[in-house]
C-alpha cells in the first residue's frame, strides 16, 4: 500500500508536475451531528499524467466523491485537490466552470448526449460553447479512433448504446483536456459495447498520452488499467498495477472478506 505525499517533480517541465491531479489530506463529510457520514478520510492520492487509472470499492466507498472532487465537481471538507500546479479548491464558481471546461473531459454512465444534435455536432458541442476552433487533424484522430466514421450525421436516438457512448468519448478526447473523468462509462453498457469502450480508452492513452481517471464496480473493466486504486470507508487502502481481471477479483473478495470480519468484531464490542 502506497500512500507517499511525496510530489514528484520532472526537472525539465518548468516545474510542472509529473502528477495530472493530486489530493492531498482530502476529507469530504456529508452532513452534520449523528447523520454526518465521512465520504474521503484523508485521501492523498497522486494520478500520473498518460496513465489510465480506475478506482474500485464497494458501494458507498466514496469512489464518486474521490473522482467529484478531483474534477472540481464537488467541494472538499478540507485539504486541498490539485489540477497539475492549479490548486482548485478554493477557486471561484466561475473560475472552477472555466478550469473544468477548458482543461477537464467528462464521460458519465449515462452519455449525456443532446438529442437534436448529430453525432458531430454533440462532439464539437463542447468547444462551440468555449469557443474554441476544433483541431481537424485530431478530430479526425479521435473520431478514427473510437470508430465513428461514418455515423458523424446520425442523431443519438439513430445510434446504439454503444456507439452513443462512443460519441461521448469523442466529445471528451475532441477537447484535449489534461484529464478525462469516467464514472463507470461502461455501467449501461452490455460487455460487448463495454469492452469496445474500454479498448478505445485504452487506445487514446497509448496512442494519444490522454489521462484517463476511471470509477467501475467491474473487475474486467478495471482490468484495462495500468494503475487500480481500491477504496473502502473513504480511504484508500490498497492499489496495483497492471493486474488481471482475476487480480482485481480476488483483491475485492478480499477486502469484503476484511470489511465483514471488522463489522463482527465491531458489532460484538456494542454486544459486551
Ligand atoms: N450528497 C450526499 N449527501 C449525503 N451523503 C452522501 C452524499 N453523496 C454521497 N454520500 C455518502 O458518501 C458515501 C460515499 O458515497 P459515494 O457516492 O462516493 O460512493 P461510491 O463508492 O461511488 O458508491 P457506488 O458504488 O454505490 O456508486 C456514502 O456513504 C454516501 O451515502
Ligand atoms: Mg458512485
Amino acid at each position: 500500500m502506497t500512500t507517499a505525499v511525496t510530489i514528484p517533480r520532472h526537472g525539465g517541465t518548468g516545474g510542472r508536475t509529473a502528477a495530472a491531479a493530486r489530493a492531498r489530506q482530502v476529507v469530504k463529510a456529508y452532513g452534520a451531528g449523528e447523520t454526518r457520514v465521512l465520504a474521503l478520510d484523508n485521501v492523498d492520492v497522486d494520478i500520473a499524467k498518460g496513465q489510465f487509472t480506475a478506482i474500485m470499492g464497494p458501494s458507498g466507498s466514496g469512489k464518486s466523491t474521490l473522482m467529484h472532487c478531483l474534477a472540481g465537481l464537488d467541494t472538499v471538507t478540507s485539504g486541498q485537490i490539485y489540477l497539475d500546479e492549479t490548486e482548485i479548491t478554493g477557486l471561484k464558481e466561475k473560475k472552477l466552470t472555466r478550469l473544468r471546461r477548458d482543461r477537464i473531459g467528462f464521460i458519465f454512465q449515462a452519455f449525456n448526449l443532446l438529442p437534436t444534435l448529430n453525432a458531430l455536432e454533440n462532439i464539437t458541442l463542447p468547444m462551440d460553447i468555449a469557443g474554441r476552433k476544433p483541431d481537424q487533424q485530431w478530430l479526425d484522430r479521435v473520431v478514427e479512433t473510437v470508430g465513428l466514421a461514418g455515423r458523424l450525421k446520425h442523431r443519438p436516438s439513430q445510434l446504439s448504446g454503444g456507439q452513443q457512448q462512443r460519441v461521448a468519448v469523442a466529445r471528451a478526447l475532441a477537447a484535449r483536456p489534461e484529464i478525462i473523468f469516467g464514472d463507470e462509462p461502461t455501467g449501461n453498457l452490455d460487455s460487448r459495447a463495454g469492452a469496445e469502450i474500454l479498448g478505445f480508452l485504452r487506445r487514446s492513452v497509448d496512442e494519444l498520452g490522454q489521462t484517463i481517471v476511471m470509477v467501475t464496480h467491474d473487475p474486467v473493466a478495471a482490468a484495462y488499467a495500468d494503475r487500480v486504486l481500491y477504496l473502502a470507508d473513504g480511504r484508500i487502502v490498497d492499489e496495483t498495477y497492471n493486474p488481471t481481471a482475476d487480480q482485481v477479483l480476488e483483491r475485492m473478495l478480499r477486502f469484503s472478506g476484511e470489511q465483514s470480519t471488522a463489522h463482527r468484531a465491531e458489532s460484538g464490542g456494542h454486544r459486551s
